[in-house]
């Protein structure tokens, strides 16, 4: 890639960069009305697809449910569900030149969907859940060379270590370290403040900025790479 936005190959402008982008939450139902989610607000991911857009690149953003408008450029494709993500992200991702995994993926989801609105029975209710799907690690298992995977390790401790193990353990390019549990930074926050680790050692840290100017860092960074 170069950094006008196109992929050169054999000497040649080949096309302009396509990229993937997972953002939010994702929601695992427990039944019609009730779900598993989380905080994320998905301002990183969204970040990330306009300073892609504005860098002239096709972006198609795979967003779990969020309150923020579309990116206009970006190709949102609105999903809930780990499953339907994974399932959304699988042949844009044979297609894409850079993929990054920002979304909250849920990590359990309830065995069983039930039907129909679970009653209460006035004890305690036990709940059976089993691992979601690792999209991130589903995806850059079959990566091929030119292709550039970036992570997300959202972390309250031990920011650095636990990052690298996920750069490694799910075989990417780089993996933004998030401290997560600083207040005014990070998941659902407008500002972050971020630690960008290599697979070659490089350690690059920025903010706390403005998401979009982490977001410009982010990809400026992974370009030179
Ligand atoms: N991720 C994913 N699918 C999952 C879980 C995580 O694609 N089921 C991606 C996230 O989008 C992020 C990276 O993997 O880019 C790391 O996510 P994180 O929540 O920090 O870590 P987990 O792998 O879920 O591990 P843990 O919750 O134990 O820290």
């Amino acid at each position: 890639m170069d950094t006008a936005g196109c992929v050169i190959m054999s000497g040649r402008v080949s096309h302009c960069i396509r990229c993937l982008i997972t953002a939010g939450p994702t929601r695992e139902h427990l039944d019609p009305v009730r779900f598993l989610s989380n905080g994320s607000s998905g301002k990183m991911g969204y970040a990330l697809a306009a300073d892609a857009v504005a860098r002239g690149w096709q972006v198609d953003l795979v967003s779990g449910p969020v309150a923020l408008p579309p990116p206009p450029g970006a190709t949102v494709h609105a999903v809930v569900s780990a499953d339907e993500m994974l399932r959304t992200c699988s042949p844009l991702f044979d297609m894409c030149d850079l993929f990054v995994a920002v979304a909250a993926v849920a990590d359990y989801r309830a065995r069983t969907i039930a039907a129909g609105k679970l009653k209460k029975s006035g004890g305690p209710m036990q709940l059976e859940l089993v691992p979601t799907v690792d999209i991130l690690k589903t995806l850059a298992a079959r990566k091929r060379p030119e292709q550039v995977v970036v992570g997300f390790a959202a972390e309250t401790r031990d920011l650095e270590d636990y990052a690298r193990r996920k750069l490694t353990e799910k075989k990417l390019d780089w993996i933004v370290a998030n401290d997560v549990s600083r207040p005014g930074v990070g998941m659902n926050a407008d500002d972050n403040a971020v630690v960008l680790l290599g697979r070659k050692g490089e350690r690059k840290a920025y903010g706390p900025a403005p998401k979009p100017a982490v977001a410009a860092f982010i990809l400026d960074q992974v370009l030179q790479g």
